[in-house]
């Protein structure tokens, strides 16, 4: 069975597309009421997220509502220290807390590597989101970045500075590569597993790169981040976004992935000149410009794609939606896209 709009798999790849295709990150969240209203019938976002019904309903949402050319799977990152045994909690307006945080040896030789069998309530959402989507457009399947995930695993909540990880890993190398190793391991299972559900590409998110210098993201984060690239043997094509990573383009430009996520503190030309021809860019609008009016929005689109053209380039933010940007506006970014004449 063939996707009727396979823009962004035609773009990921580097073949021929009609025009350039869109879609957001956290595109399936609050700032659409009918996300709020579905959210607002489960007791907190963990059961929300573990409710297949529900979420497989709020990823179709932006296609039919935004007009997007790509569903992405509404989950968390967070599944994934949770699979391994340790559980969190998001608290309203504050987001994830860790009850327990790993500080030792015991604390990562305790955690397992996921089979992907804890997280079948994802792959569930998949294959109903799938059956739904009824090949209108791809499904993009996701993880977190293992030093991300070691982030939050060592700190237990968000940080500014993620100083508690990063003391880990002067202080702790070894055993620092002993849990991203984990985290790796689980992370190509449970990838592996969205695929096989039908997943038509993945994103894997580096949110916290930006706190590493060159050397440790190398050694510590992308070095893993090539493992799940290889473990799911490049079955379908891979995004790496890595926030604030603007020092580690060109080392993330030689590992295997097809499509590297920009935030807006690159420009188009550069990155193109760092990365090469060889692999689809995406991005990178600042999510503030949203709040603009639509004159600023047309012209900021335009501008955005003029500067990265219409081939190997997705257009999307550089960071996620912010929750009171007005649906309206970010349905006419989309449009403004899916308008422009090259
Ligand atoms: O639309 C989509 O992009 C799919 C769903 C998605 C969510 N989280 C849903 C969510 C995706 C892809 C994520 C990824 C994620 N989660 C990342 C990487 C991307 C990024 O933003 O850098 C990170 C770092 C997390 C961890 C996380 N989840 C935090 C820090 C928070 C709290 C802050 C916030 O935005 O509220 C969450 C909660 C979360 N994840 C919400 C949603 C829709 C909000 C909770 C709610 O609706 O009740």
């Amino acid at each position: 069975m063939s996707i009727k709009n396979d823009l962004i798999l035609r773009a990921a790849k580097g073949e021929q597309v009609e025009r350039v295709p869109v879609w957001l990150m956290r595109q399936a969240g609050r700032i659409l009421p009918e996300y709020r209203a579905v959210r607002a019938k489960s007791k907190n976002f963990i059961e929300f997220v573990k409710n297949p019904e529900m979420a497989a309903e709020v990823t179709i949402q932006p296609v039919d509502i935004l007009g997007v050319d790509a569903a992405i799977i509404f989950s968390d990152i967070l599944v994934i220290p949770e699979a391994m045994g340790l559980p969190y909690q998001m608290i309203e307006s504050k987001g994830p807390v860790f009850e327990k945080t790993v500080k030792n040896r015991a604390d990562v030789e305790a955690l397992h590597v996921s089979s992907g069998e804890e997280l079948n309530y994802v792959i569930k959402a998949i294959e109903l989101t799938k059956k739904k989507l009824d090949n209108r457009v791809p499904l993009i399947g996701f993880c977190g970045a293992p030093w991300t995930l070691f982030a939050y695993m060592i700190e237990g909540k968000g940080s500014k500075t993620f100083s508690e990880a990063k003391k880990f890993l002067y202080t702790q190398p070894v055993l620092s590569h002993l849990l991203l190793e984990k985290i790796a391991l689980s992370s190509i299972n449970y990838l592996n597993a969205q695929i096989d559900a039908g997943a038509d590409m993945v994103q894997i998110f580096d949110s916290w790169a930006g706190v590493l210098g060159p050397e440790q993201y190398n050694e510590f984060s992308l070095r893993y981040i090539s493992m799940i690239c290889e473990g799911i043997n490049y079955r379908v094509p891979v995004t790496v976004f890595a926030k604030d990573a603007h020092f580690a383009i060109e080392e993330i430009a030689k590992i295997k992935c097809n499509t590297i996520g920009l935030d807006w503190t690159m420009n188009a030309a550069n990155a193109r000149k760092i990365v090469g021809n060889t692999k689809t860019l995406q991005g990178n609008a600042d999510p503030c410009m949203l709040y603009s009016d639509e004159k600023t929005i047309e012209a900021e689109a335009s501008k955005m794609l003029k500067a990265f053209g219409k081939d190997r380039y997705i257009a999307n933010l550089g960071h996620g939606l912010y929750p009171d940007t007005d649906f309206n506006k970010v349905k006419y970014f989309v449009d403004c896209i899916k308008n422009h004449k090259f």
